[in-house]
């Protein structure tokens, strides 16, 4: 069984940015100063989770007791301007790649006005499984065309356009033919990965109540952290990790973690500290927001293994973390980072975390800068660009002179003319070993 796994989240327009192009490793860094479209690279990867569930984009992008997945919901997504947005996306599965490329109009009416679902496979060319019709004013369906294997033109069928089109093909597209199958499986595994996105919000605030036991599937904000730990406690190999994950992080000597339960049955959980050469229980209530956080992080990266969706295909898991470093001290950020390479590479989770903490980038290794890009505002233009910190044109100065927080700090690292095959040949001869 292979996993299906996002490799690449296209931005042309979204947002603040413009032509981004973000390529997803095990471990993703995304660093750049305030406003510079971090979080916008995130809310791109929560529509892309949002749109897999298939449902109406109105529900999946502004509705929810949640509120929208993003800020200033769909209307949000389109440049300022603009009236549409366009993302991307790309998968791998078993040796292959899979690509999904939308544009959506927000105004007057939410809807789809192009998707296209497409593999380019060597001598074979390009296969486009599905391919949307330019939309016709007067319908509010959009005819699509899907591979049926056969020369002409590929057979059109009627879609509705406020709907993932590629979350339809199991419905809409006949299954009778081999080539129809294959349209059907190419769809799973695009969706597989999309779907296995986490992002993961944390609010310390609301992380310091109650919560019912059952309640333990960890959510965006992680207010049910207390239950969702706790399920996870249930297995003795991940109650160890967790146990161990903690005290690296704290300053305390922790002993044990446990619940207390409420009168009505709900819990919270407690971290058993030395104190005064006693242990002493401290409740969720007490904790500190960096702790709090770092417990949500660790929860996430322990939660449940990959869900395979069918013989062939397993979901693989993207962690999402912003601002990583929020809540702690330098030196546990660095520790934290550690502990999420080590855990994510054993549970085999990608992870993309944005940053603006000098230290943390300081605590990354060389081979970890190759998944590192920066995000940055256009002087020119305004809009954000997304761009390798390895192909910087001053990035063997900076690392090699001095320290990348430092630069970081300094502003001193700024996009130029980027020479991309220069950069990598050098590293490769820095880093080869
Ligand atoms: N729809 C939009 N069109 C153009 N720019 C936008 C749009 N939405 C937000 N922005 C810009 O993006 C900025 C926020 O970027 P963000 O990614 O949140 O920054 P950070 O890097 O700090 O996470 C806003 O200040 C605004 O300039
Ligand atoms: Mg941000």
């Amino acid at each position: 069984m292979s996993t299906a796994e996002l490799t690449e989240l296209r931005l042309p327009e979204f947002k603040s940015l413009r032509d981004a192009v973000i390529p997803i490793d095990s471990l993703t860094v995304i660093a750049g100063r305030n406003g510079s479209g971090k979080s916008n690279v995130i809310d791109g990867l929560a529509v892309l989770s949002a749109l897999a569930e298939g449902g109406d984009l109105r529900d999946s992008l502004d509705g929810g007791h949640d509120g929208p997945v993003v800020r200033g919901g769909s209307e949000g997504c389109a440049p300022l301007g603009t009236n549409a947005f366009q993302l991307g996306c790309t998968v791998s599965h078993a040796g292959s790649q899979y690509s999904l490329d939308l544009e959506i109009q927000v105004s007057p009416r939410l809807a789809i006005i192009s998707e296209h679902l497409w593999s380019s496979r060597g001598s074979a060319g390009r296969v486009d499984y599905l391919r949307s019709d330019p939309p016709d004013p007067h319908s509010s369906d959009l005819q699509v065309r899907w591979h049926n294997g056969k020369r002409g033109v590929n057979p059109a069928i009627a879609m509705r356009s406020t709907q993932l089109l590629t979350s339809q093909a199991a419905t809409r597209v006949p299954a009778t033919s081999a080539a129809g199958r294959r349209v059907h499986e190419v769809a799973e595994i695009v969706l597989s990965a999309i779907s296995g996105i986490f992002i993961l919000d944390p609010d310390p605030h609301q992380m310091r109540e109650y919560v019912p036991e059952r309640d333990a599937a960890l959510r965006r904000n992680a207010d049910n952290l207390s239950a969702s730990l706790k399920r996870l406690a249930s297995e003795r190999a991940v109650q160890e990790t967790l146990l161990e994950m903690t005290r690296s992080l704290s300053e305390a000597q922790v002993s044990e973690l446990t619940w207390a339960t409420s009168s009505l049955g709900d819990v919270m959980v407690v971290v058993k500290e030395m104190m005064g050469g006693q242990v002493r229980p401290v409740p969720a209530r007490l904790m500190s927001d960096g702790t709090l956080r770092f417990l949500a992080i660790t929860a996430a990266l322990l939660d449940k293994q990959p869900v395979s969706l069918s013989k062939t295909i397993q979901r693989g898991r993207l962690l999402v973390v912003e601002e990583i470093e929020s809540g702690l001290h330098p030196s546990q950020a660095s520790v934290l980072l550690e502990r999420i390479k080590s855990v994510a590479a054993e549970r085999n989770i990608r992870t993309v975390a944005t940053t603006h903490s000098p230290p943390l980038l300081d605590a990354l290794t060389g081979a970890d800068h190759e998944s590192v890009v920066v995000a940055s505002r256009d002087k020119t233009t305004g809009w954000s660009r997304v761009d390798r910190l390895t192909d910087f044109p001053d990035y063997f100065e900076v690392v090699g002179r001095t320290s990348l927080g430092d630069s970081a700090v300094h502003d001193r690292l700024r996009p130029g003319k980027v020479n991309a095959d220069a950069a990598r040949a050098a590293l490769a001869e820095i880093f080869k070993s």
